[in-house]
């Protein structure tokens, strides 16, 4: 139990600090309990505590939004607020439909998602995405979804730092579905840049553009799902400022708030927005929303954040921690059971062969001695997952690997 944090460290129930690792859950970049973001909070609950999210406007949500438009990549230009990572999901898969059919195309219904992707756990999120697990129990999804295979290579790619080498071939699994489906049935393709909650699967060299160029050509919409590689986690603002590949439609949550406040943010191209602009002014163009969509107090927890991710340069932080980072990380190959490792920017994963006939147990095993011992990892399947603050410094980076190392020389 937690029941404290400051800046680095969480405090637990018992008093004891505990070095976070893992930016709560990917999402407080900026550290935990910072002053400006508070004082934002505090302030806006005595000022003005809600405001209604259809036909009436208040200013904070417009300023979020004109600062967001300022630092996501050129060309986003228009956000649509929601209140978390799956509902920014089910938001983006929603214009992606209704821009097809409000442009006359309204035959591309399907849609493309990744194995071992992660989209949140909302219905559309598990349809496109690639976890087993998240999928089995829920019976049909949405229909008309396909998937492209994973792209974790781990014969050909462990220990590769940064970008793998391999595997930007898997890009042309795109062309065969669109073989399969026909183009003019599909409306997007959604992937996570980095997938991150299946354990770091980067993309290989090339990858990402290949899907860009498929996309491009044959009409389909390229979604990002930048819930945890957007505000600084790359070294750059979002991953589609690091790849250089600009998307159509990009998903956010988690940093856009710190993590403090739930909110999350949709960023489309101005041809996507305008294509919606064409019916008389007392009617809605596209019928989705929340009642807290840009809410006050999570308007003014936006703003609280990227003042400071500005004044600290947060957003850009991760490249200059990223080589000592890549260094630090990859000296434990040696450690005991590790069998790859990875990272990009301020990402990394030890991934641990799991024990025979008992999968997930030793990464379960690792993560409650590393909690005994003061640090906070995070583990997905036999993969410890680390995504530090990005206000971490390096001798907390040399605590947190030897405090890997120490765990793992521990564990069965
Ligand atoms: C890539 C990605 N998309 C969507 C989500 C869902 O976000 P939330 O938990 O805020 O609904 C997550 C959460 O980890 C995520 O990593």
């Amino acid at each position: 139990m937690f029941v404290g944090a400051s800046d680095m460290h969480y405090v637990t129930s018992d008093g004891r600090q505990v070095l976070d690792a893992t930016a709560g859950l990917w999402c407080v970049n900026a550290g935990h309990c910072r002053p400006k973001i508070t004082e934002a909070i505090q302030k806006q609950a005595a000022e003005l505590d809600y405001a209604p999210a259809f036909q009436i406007g208040h200013p904070k949500a417009f300023e979020l939004a004109n600062k967001l438009v300022d630092i996501v990549p050129e060309g986003m230009d228009h956000v649509f607020f929601t209140n978390s990572g799956s509902e920014s999901v089910e938001t983006a898969l929603k214009i992606a439909l209704a821009y097809h059919r409000v442009k006359g195309d309204g035959a591309r219904f399907r849609l493309i998602g990744r194995e071992r992707g992660y989209h949140g756990v909302n219905f559309g999120g598990i349809s496109v995405g690639g976890i087993v697990p998240n999928r089995k129990m829920f019976g049909t999804l949405l229909t008309g979804v396909d998937h492209m295979p994973h792209t974790h290579l781990i014969e050909k790619n462990a220990f590769s730092k940064g970008a793998p080498e391999h595997g930007a071939e898997l890009a042309d699994e795109l062309e065969r579905i669109v073989g399969l489906h026909d183009a003019s049935t599909i409306a997007a393709v959604i992937v996570e840049p980095v997938a991150g909650s299946t354990g770091v699967l980067i993309p290989p060299k090339g990858y990402l553009q290949k899907l860009r160029d498929i996309c491009t050509k044959h009409g389909i919409l390229l979604i990002f799902d930048e819930v945890i590689t957007g505000f600084g986690r790359m070294g750059t603002p979002f991953a589609a400022d690091y790849y250089g590949i600009i998307p159509d439609i990009m998903v956010t949550a988690k940093g856009l708030t710190n993590g403090v406040i739930p909110m999350g943010a949709v960023f489309v191209k101005s041809e996507i927005y305008e294509a919606f602009m064409n019916g008389p002014e007392h009617m809605i163009e596209f019928m989705h929303g929340y009642t807290y969509s840009g809410n006050p107090m999570a308007a003014a927890a936006g703003l609280g954040t990227l003042a400071t991710y500005k004044e600290e340069g947060l957003l850009t932080r991760a490249a200059e921690l990223a080589p000592y980072w890549e260094e630090a990380l990859h000296s434990l190959a040696d450690a005991p059971y590790v069998i790859d490792i990875r990272n990009v920017g301020l990402i990394g994963a030890v991934e641990l062969e799991p024990i025979a006939g008992a999968p997930t147990k030793r990464a379960f095993a690792a993560f409650r001695e590393a909690f005994d011992n003061g640090l906070l990892i995070r583990t997905t399947g036999d993969i410890i997952a680390l995504s530090p603050p990005l206000i971490v410094s390096k001798s907390q980076i040399d605590e947190i690997v030897d405090g890997i190392r120490a765990v793992l020389n521990k564990v069965d």
